[in-house]
């Protein structure tokens, strides 16, 4: 089977890493992939954006299956365009993409469906929706309804920043389109983690619940990035916990879409606040979590093709995938001045070293390899350093061993990722 891996980040590494592990697999392709992925198959020229670059490709290279790592291009249409040319496609359709693609959309088919989440209003009057806040008791958060990259989302302590978001988004257009209508919805307090669940529309396998570490510094301190870290599995999410988010979340969102007529196929990250005992959704992404899929993927023991193929031909088979014993950690490297402009080219020095300890499993997300074979970097993050161990201090110990042992001119990480796993306050 030839898979045609869309993306070029640590999530697109992991998934290509894992894939090329598989007995069914013949040849792998990227678009346009990193410098980690072109050790295991093609980097293909053009942009996991451009939908028509893509389908071209799967075209020429008789792709058997499309799986695409990024929201970007599921919400402009790329699955819908692969299907109505008969190309098997791992990612929803343009229409249950509006679960990520629009947080309006998201909460309103939530609200419809009886689903737990914060009670919210939808604005596009920048007048009305300040007379909402300054009836509402703070903390309060105000999203951008469209996709801003990781940074539409605003928690705001007090009234002044809620109406200062408001403004950025609404009048000013700081987000463009993406800012032309908001949520504005109470604050939740509590601990987030994310499940990750494989669908084919009807039936679903939840994979294990991760957490991510998403401010760029310790201690939960500083900027919101993509993510700084993640592990598996989340203590948080027991198994009582993930009964209810399964019963009350995850069964009702998935059937909700088939019965809007836009069943929803793929992978649903489904982003949790746990409140008093209580999952709540914080949102939806529509397609692998970055980085948690890094963690997911080293922990898991069985192979992923046949649920990619079984959830793209819609006859995913519902038994839980093995797991090995034990945890898995991801630290991810970043490229100083992430989450805001980078500077790109510095040369990277021990990957052989990082890559001897036991269980570690370097993924690229920011590199490229020069014509000299020199990996250098290319991104905000780098690299997501994944290991893992018998347990969650074990995985920590040696996804840290590995990093410590990577070096360029710029480099920084969290020190705290999993620390709330062991019991621990980060920071
Ligand atoms: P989202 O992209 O909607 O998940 O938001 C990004 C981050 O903002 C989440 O991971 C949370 O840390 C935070 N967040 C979003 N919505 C809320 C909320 N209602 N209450 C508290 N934190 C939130
Ligand atoms: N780590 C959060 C995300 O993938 O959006």
């Amino acid at each position: 089977m030839h898979i045609l891996v869309v993306g070029s980040g640590g999530r697109e590494h992991a998934l290509a890493w894992k894939l090329a592990q598989s007995p069914a697999l013949s040849a792998l392709s990227c678009l346009p992939g990193n410098g980690g992925t072109a050790a295991l198959g093609t980097s293909l020229p053009g942009s996991a954006g451009d939908v028509e670059t893509v389908v071209r490709a799967a075209r020429e290279r008789r792709a058997d299956l499309v799986v695409v790592g990024p929201e970007a291009p599921l919400v402009a249409g790329l699955a819908d365009r692969l299907r109505a040319e008969g190309i098997p496609v791992f990612g929803p359709s343009a229409a249950a993409a509006r679960l990520e693609g629009s947080k309006a959309f998201c909460k309103e088919f939530l609200a419809r469906h009886g689903i737990p989440t914060a009670p919210f209003r939808v604005f596009d009057d920048p007048a009305a929706a300040l007379d909402h806040i300054a009836r509402r008791p703070v903390p309060v958060v105000v999203k951008a309804d469209g996709l801003a990259a990781d940074k539409g989302v605003v928690v705001c302590a007090d009234r002044p920043a809620a109406e200062t978001a408001v403004r950025e988004m609404l009048v000013e257009r700081r987000f463009g389109p993406a800012g032309a209508r908001v949520v504005v919805e109470d604050c939740l307090v509590g601990e987030e983690a994310s499940l990750l669940v494989i669908t084919d529309g009807t039936r679903c396998v939840p994979l294990r619940a991760a957490q991510d570490h998403k401010r760029v510094g310790d201690g939960d301190r500083g900027p919101n990035t993509g993510g700084m870290g993640a592990y598996v599995p989340a203590p948080a999410l027991d198994d009582r916990l993930l009964g209810r988010v399964l019963d009350r979340i995850v069964e009702p969102t998935v059937a909700g879409m088939r019965a809007e007529g836009t069943p929803f196929a793929g992978c649903l990250y489904v982003g949790l606040m746990l409140v008093a005992g209580e999952p709540y959704v914080l949102e939806f992404n529509v397609r692998f979590g970055d980085p948690e899929t890094q963690p997911l993927l080293v922990h898991m023991a069985d192979d992923l093709l046949p649920l990619l193929e079984g959830a793209a031909r819609g006859d995913l088979s519902e038994r839980a995938p093995a797991w090995h014993p034990g945890a898995a950690c991801c630290v991810v490297l970043a490229q100083e001045g992430y989450p805001g402009e980078v500077r790109k080219g510095a040369a990277v020095e021990g990957l052989e070293a990082a890559a001897r300890v036991p269980d570690a499993v370097v993924f690229h997300a920011g590199t490229v390899r020069d014509e000299a074979g020199v990996v250098r970097v290319a991104g905000g993050r780098v690299f997501g350093v994944t290991a893992r161990g018998a347990d969650l201090a074990q995985a920590r110990e040696r996804a840290y061993e590995a990093a410590d042992a990577i070096r360029w001119e710029g480099k920084f990480c969290r020190r705290d990722i999993g620390l709330r796993g062991l019991g621990r306050r980060p920071g």
